[in-house]
């Protein structure tokens, strides 16, 4: 099966193509996760593209590239993931995360691709004290979460649509590669307690898009580590889960950050999917076990370099 990926060179898209590869992220055993098989030798013929192949805010590029690669499935990845700065730069964040989107779609609708696009839990206000449901309505804080609605909004009503949060990958840049630096040199880390959501280990996501790739089912579907987690909660684990103390990570409020964040992010958004099991699918597993496997890939591959 012919795939084409955008945003392959990011932190979801690298983990991926190792995975659409048959290789596991950060080494270990191929899982099936999602309730999927895991891939076999061959299955996926990989077709990555990210700004070195083409700029997807770029019309004609978008077209020509995907007709001439005729893929059978593409996987949208690609966005303009940076939330605080897009408060400052709305044009930017709309032009690739709903311009480019609507050229990906039309492009995939023109040679008669399955399209699935990545989502976020920021498309909700998170205000309700529960977790988020596919059916929930949504209502965005941040031009971030706005135009990745809006990017739902502009695909195809056969396409997947799946969001995912609190997203952290071995190539990532993000919070864990600075918990399992202060479990090794003490460091007192600050996180706020008032922020609520589900993390989700990037392998697993990668691992768990194979089911959709396959089945392309259409619609929203939510996928997540499974439970509920504060980022003061969450980094605390991963302190401990790398050898450090969990008295270095205090817990603080966000109107303590200084300075304070451009972007109003939901207060409460776990992701819970009431629609997995409909397409034979069971969820993530729980948010600690992909925690703890990042954290153990992460001293794997600063151990080997
Ligand atoms: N990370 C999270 O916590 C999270 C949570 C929920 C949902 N998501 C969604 O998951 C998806 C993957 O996220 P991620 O963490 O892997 O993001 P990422 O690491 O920021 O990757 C995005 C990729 O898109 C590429 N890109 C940017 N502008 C482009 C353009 N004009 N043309 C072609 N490619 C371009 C980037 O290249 P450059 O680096 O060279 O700009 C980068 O490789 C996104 O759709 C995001 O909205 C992420």
């Amino acid at each position: 099966m012919r795939v084409l990926i955008t945003g392959a060179a990011g932190q979801v898209g690298q983990d991926f193509c190792d995975v659409l590869s048959g290789l596991i992220p950060g080494g270990g055993k191929a899982t099936a996760l999602l309730g999927t098989d895991p891939v076999a030798e061959g299955e996926f013929e990989l077709i990555p593209c990210d700004v070195a192949q083409f700029d997807l805010t770029n019309h004609d590029h978008v077209a020509t590239n995907i007709a001439q690669a005729a893929p059978e499935v593409i996987v949208h990845l690609a966005a303009y993931t940076a939330v605080d700065r897009a408060e400052e730069d709305p044009k930017g964040a709309q032009e690739l995360n709903v311009n480019a989107t609507r050229y990906v779609n039309d492009a995939a609708q023109a040679c008669g691709a399955h399209l699935v696009y990545i989502s976020t839990d920021y498309v909700f206000a998170g205000d309700l004290g529960r977790a988020m449901v596919e059916s929930d309505e949504t209502n965005p804080l941040s031009v971030y979460g706005a135009t990745k609605r809006a990017g739902e909004l502009a695909c195809d009503p056969s396409a997947t649509i799946v969001r995912t949060s609190w997203v952290a990958g071995l190539r990532g840049k993000n919070l864990f590669h600075l918990a399992t630096g202060a479990a090794q040199d003490g460091r007192a880390l600050r996180f706020v307690d008032d922020q609520v959501g589900t993390p989700t280990n990037a392998a697993d996501l990668a691992a768990g898009l194979v089911a959709f790739v396959r089945e392309r089912p259409s619609g929203v579907f939510h996928v997540a580590g499974s439970g509920q987690a504060s980022w003061f909660e969450t980094i605390q684990f991963a302190v401990e889960a790398a050898g450090g103390s969990p008295d270095q990570v205090s817990a603080i409020s966000t109107a303590e950050l200084d300075p304070q964040p451009l972007a109003t992010r939901p207060a409460f958004s776990p992701l819970l999917s009431e629609r997995l099991g409909s397409v034979g699918l069971v969820p993530l597993p729980d948010w600690h076990e992909g925690v703890e496997r990042l954290v153990r890939a992460i001293e794997l591959r600063d151990h080997r370099s």
